[in-house]
């Protein structure tokens, strides 16, 4: 995983924790109205992938444990992880894409509505991503998988495709690079991945007409589980995303010039608002910042998201960056992964950090776009995450302006009852998140996520629960309230 140069190791914050009552009287713990979205308070859980689910993407006892242990904190919401809409094999990635999966859904529902007393709103994140291919072995790719184009042959002077292959076989990766053309040698280098520019496969350019009733139906079906809403994965390196970034140059209408990249994505928030009923939250996560050469600015997302707002969107949810561009090239064998270059940084930035540091990187961006919403007469709620761990910066997000409800993806993961110690007046007894990123590890192996600061913790408790290795336990160790 790509760190900043500066290698600056920060500090977690040590400001005194609020008395209960001090808690009770902040902006955090105080509700929301804005519109469909109502919360008791202005905590929420952003989407994570735990890894939990069957390989046809159905939900285990694990993925409702999960959910489960991050309610009994009781936050103002929980995003359920990613979910993906379309009914095609996706490994063990939840899906939505069939309304086969609408009991296994129905009891993450069910657990979460129980566990916080009914305290906390439930949303589902839904997404479509397009195919990638793990990097071929380069032998393997060169003599099988490369189409020998004339040029290409007569480019290395040689009388057959299988004479031109051996050639290309002796070459070091500088020559194949100056002689395939970009495409090849990203394949040979990074694995094949689709973009939503390849208009030569006509799965591709018919995205604009297929994608709004797929991404409607997984809505009509998170609606039927009894979701409170759903999230529209707008964001990272997913389908979506790539509509909305300056690097979409398509020209069928739906690329190029913002208001057209924002096309698909707004067609496809109308087709799931008239797909479910009137109560029903349909909210957004999108970028910020996309954060890679070229890609779109902290200005273009003030444009998509009031566009958004106007058209009647109940949320945007912002992160950054995430991108496959400025990924790492993954080893032979391996899929490209789109958090683990500098903008895969700007999402879940590390405690080893510049000297800007790991908390608040998208306060600045989330600020004017929040300005931008409300210049243009709406007052749709922003929900920014990246860093929060302590009492203390979330209510100065809140104060500054900068958002109305506030994430903790990694700190709930750490310590899923912070919100009840904090309600408490209990903070001191917080684990607060070390910003290792040993959990995004575990993710970008698809293993089932754990913490680094469960493991330690009364492993030999009756009724732990162990990952596959036996090393770590699936869940955060209860809070002792004594
Ligand atoms: C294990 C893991 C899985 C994640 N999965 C998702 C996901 O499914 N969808 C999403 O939008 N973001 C995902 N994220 C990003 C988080 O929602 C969040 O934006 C990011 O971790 C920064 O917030 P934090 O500093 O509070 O952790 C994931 C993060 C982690 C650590
Ligand atoms: S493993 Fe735990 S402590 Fe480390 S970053 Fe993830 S949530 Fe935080």
């Amino acid at each position: 995983m790509w760190k900043p140069p500066q290698r600056i190791r920060h500090q977690t914050s040590t400001a005194p924790w609020p008395s209960a009552e001090a808690a009770q009287r902040s902006r955090l713990f105080s509700p929301i109205e804005a519109g469909r979205l109502s919360l008791r308070e202005r905590s929420w859980v952003p989407a994570m992938v735990p890894w939990r689910a069957t390989d046809d993407g159905e939900v285990t006892d694990d993925v409702v444990d999960w959910y489960r242990r991050f309610a009994e904190g009781k936050p103002g919401a929980i995003v359920v992880e990613a979910t993906g809409v379309r009914d095609v094999p996706s490994g063990p990635l939840l899906r939505i894409g069939h309304d086969r999966y609408v009991p296994g859904l129905a009891r993450i529902v069910e657990a979460v509505r129980e566990a916080s007393g009914g305290q906390t709103r439930l949303f589902i994140q839904i997404i479509d991503f397009l195919a990638i291919r793990r990097r071929p072995e380069r032998e393997k790719f060169l003599r099988r998988f490369l189409t020998i184009t004339g040029a290409l042959r007569d480019a290395v002077d040689a009388a057959s495709d299988d004479e031109a292959r051996e050639i290309l076989v002796a070459m070091n990766d500088d020559e194949l690079s100056a002689l395939l053309g970009a495409r090849d040698y990203e394949n040979l280098t990074r694995g094949f991945r689709e973009r939503v520019t390849d208009m030569d496969q006509p799965h591709i350019r018919d995205l604009p007409r297929t994608l709004p009733a797929i991404f409607a139906d997984a809505a009509r079906r998170a609606e039927a589980a009894g979701f409170d809403g759903v999230e529209l994965h707008y964001a990272h390196a997913y389908t979506m995303a790539s509509f909305l970034s300056a690097l979409n140059t398509r020209e069928d209408g739906y690329g190029g010039a913002r208001a057209n990249r924002l096309r698909l994505p707004l067609e496809t928030f109308r087709a799931v608002r008239d797909a479910v009923g009137e109560n029903f939250v349909v909210g957004c996560r999108m970028l910020s910042e996309d954060c890679i050469d070229g890609g779109s600015t902290v200005d273009d997302a003030a444009f998509f998201a009031s566009e958004f707002a106007r058209a009647g969107i109940d949320f945007i949810s912002l992160s950054r960056g995430g991108k496959f561009e400025d990924a790492l090239a993954p080893k032979p064998g391996e899929a490209i992964y789109p958090y683990t270059g500098p903008s895969g940084y700007e999402c879940m930035p590390q405690i080893i950090s510049d000297e800007f540091g790991p908390f608040g990187r998208n306060a600045g961006a989330a600020h004017k776009i929040r300005a931008a919403i409300r210049a243009s007469g709406c007052a749709t709620p922003i929900v920014v995450a990246g860093g929060v761990h302590h009492f203390a910066q979330a209510e100065k997000l809140l104060d500054d302006g900068a958002a109305d409800i506030i994430g903790f993806a990694r700190q709930a993961l750490a310590d899923p009852d912070w919100f009840e110690k904090v309600r408490r007046g209990r903070g001191a007894e917080v684990n607060t998140c070390k910003y290792s990123n040993y959990c995004e590890g575990l993710d970008q192996k698809h293993k089932m996520v754990t913490c680094q600061l469960w493991d330690r913790a009364e492993l030999d408790e009756p009724d732990v629960k162990l990952a596959p290795d036996g090393k770590r336990r699936t869940l955060a160790p209860r809070w002792n309230t004594n």
